[in-house]
């Protein structure tokens, strides 16, 4: 008996932009029905394969099979009519249309557009692949899963036997990728294959059967995730050992230096967000906030780094009431932050050195004018401190994750902050670009400085925290020391189960 033809088999697929070899001969097999993901660092070349596997970019050389047979992608619309479909990690969909007109959008179907049938088909697919979706729904109203529910949708509804999913998880809080998990497999048990890119170890060692690892372009190795365990994954993927950030012990916890006294806030919707909160943060203590999100954790941030007004208590900072003074009187008093959207939180058209003066820039000022020569020398010495692989002058939209929070981090550690509020300061980050975050929030720490990290990623406040307060529902529901929080107690203080 012969084993059936693989799904797609690329080989020697090399793509160049410019002096830049962003795939070198690359060879990638998918079987019919496997998950398969793709795994490495930033940069190393991941979308590059799966844009050419999808006709967005055309190789310099290199062949593609599907199915057994060579096969010539010039165009998203030849992959699909090979049975490949792409979820890429920015939704093309149509806000005010429904989900239905969505996708059916650019079928045939359009010509006869009968809009109830049609939902009743989008209806039936949703049903058959378990994608829940609402076919008379507008997508502008929808959730971030919901809307990648929709797209991913779309591609099954133009008959994808191969659905290539980029980094589909960076955007899900964890229980829609718990959800997004159970889709997939599901799609595997009615002979579907699966791409999944990503670049956490973990997710891929759950939902993946097989994972090829790229590096600089190059394909470092092609596993069963059966066969492997995520040291070996991490190895591979950034080509030495690593991992673990070491926590060295400190004598004493520090003076209070961050007192909340039955502080209360409303969100954005105006409905409470946080219930008389009291908590006290000492110099040279990471206090670790947990808690499934949305349970008041992004209110509490703003209203530590002053930019959310309270409905009640008082904030204490170093014995000075700084209640409602506002988020520069905050930034006086010795509070820095990493907030949760990086990309909210810059420029994007600025340049790395403008973002890098941005929140100080009377020091750059002289007679008015702004002292572009000092603003750029400053970034510079920032770039090389901090490792930043970029160039002053770059717009700031250009730079990876990783490199745009390194900027983030750089801006606010060289004031030397008392505190710092570190909102999931890793989230979407590759694990060097995690572990040089960690390591350097530990500095802090050893320094003196007070941490408060608000983290949806229980292990990253079991490695760093020295103390764990847990949040539900706008109410802190217990604190303990990082030693005694086992993550089945925490689970249960997460889910408002126990008090
Ligand atoms: N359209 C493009 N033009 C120029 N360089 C690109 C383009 N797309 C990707 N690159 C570069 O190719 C390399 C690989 O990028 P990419 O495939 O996006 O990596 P990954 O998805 O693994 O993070 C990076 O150095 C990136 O900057
Ligand atoms: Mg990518």
């Amino acid at each position: 008996m012969t084993a059936p033809p693989l799904a797609v088999e690329m080989r020697g697929i090399v793509k160049r932009f410019g002096d830049l070899t962003a795939n070198h001969q690359v060879d990638f097999a998918l079987r019919p029905g496997e998950i398969h993901a793709l795994l490495g660092e930033n940069g190393a070349g991941k979308s590059t394969l799966m844009r050419i596997l999808y006709g967005l970019y055309q190789a310099d050389a290199g062949e593609i099979r599907v199915d057994g047979r060579p096969a010539a992608i010039h165009s998203p619309r030849a992959a699909i009519a090979h049975g490949i479909g792409m979820v890429t990690q920015h939704f093309a969909l149509a806000l005010p249309l429904s989900v239905t007109e969505n996708i059916i959008l650019g079928t045939r179907d359009r010509f006869h557009l009968d809009l109830v049938a049609a939902q009743a088909r989008v209806l039936q697919a949703s049903l058959q692949f378990g994608m829940r979706v609402q076919p008379d729904a507008l997508v502008k109203t929808l959730s971030v899963g919901e809307r990648q529910r929709v797209e991913i949708l779309k591609a099954l509804y133009r008959r994808a036997r191969v659905l290539i999913l980029d980094e589909p998880t960076a955007v899900l809080a964890p229980q829609e990728t718990e959800q997004l998990c159970e889709s997939l497999q599901r799609l595997r048990s009615q002979g579907l294959s699966v791409i999944f890119i990503s670049h956490k170890l973990h997710e891929v060692m759950q939902i993946a059967d097989r994972v090829t690892v790229l590096r600089g372009g190059k394909v470092v190795g092609a596993v069963e995730t059966a066969a492997t365990t995520q040291t070996e994954l991490a190895r591979l993927m950034v080509g030495r050992e690593m991992f673990g950030v070491s926590k060295p012990a400190l004598p004493a916890t520090g003076q209070p230096l961050l007192r909340l006294d039955g502080v209360s806030a409303i969100d954005a919707k105006g409905l409470p967000a946080l219930h008389e909160v009291s908590l006290t943060l000492h110099a040279g203590e990471i206090l670790g906030l947990a808690g499934v999100s949305g349970n008041g954790q992004k209110e509490l941030a703003q209203v530590v780094e002053g930019t959310r007004p309270t409905t009640a208590g008082r904030v204490h900072m170093a014995g000075r009431d700084i209640t409602q003074a506002g988020p520069r009187a905050f930034m006086a008093a010795g509070i820095g932050r990493i907030p949760e959207d990086r990309h909210e939180s810059v420029v994007a058209e600025m340049t790395v050195a403008e973002n890098m003066a941005l929140e100080h820039l009377h020091e750059f000022t002289r007679g008015g004018m702004l002292d572009k020569k000092r603003i750029r020398q400053h970034a510079e010495g920032l770039i090389q401190a901090y490792q930043i692989k970029a160039r002053p002058g770059d717009r700031i939209r250009t730079l990876s994750g990783g490199n745009m929070q390194k900027v983030i981090l750089a801006r606010v550690l060289e004031r030397h902050p008392a505190l710092i509020v570190a909102a999931q300061p890793t989230r979407g980050l590759d694990v060097g670009a995690t572990d040089y975050v960690r390591q350097k929030l530990v500095e802090q720490r050893q320094r003196g400085a007070a941490i408060l990290l608000i983290s949806e990623d229980l292990d990253e406040i079991l490695a760093l925290a020295d103390r764990i307060a847990v949040i539900y529902e706008g109410q802190i529901r217990g604190i303990l020391p990082a030693n005694a929080a086992h993550p089945e107690r925490l689970g249960l203080l997460m889910s408002g189960v126990e008090a």
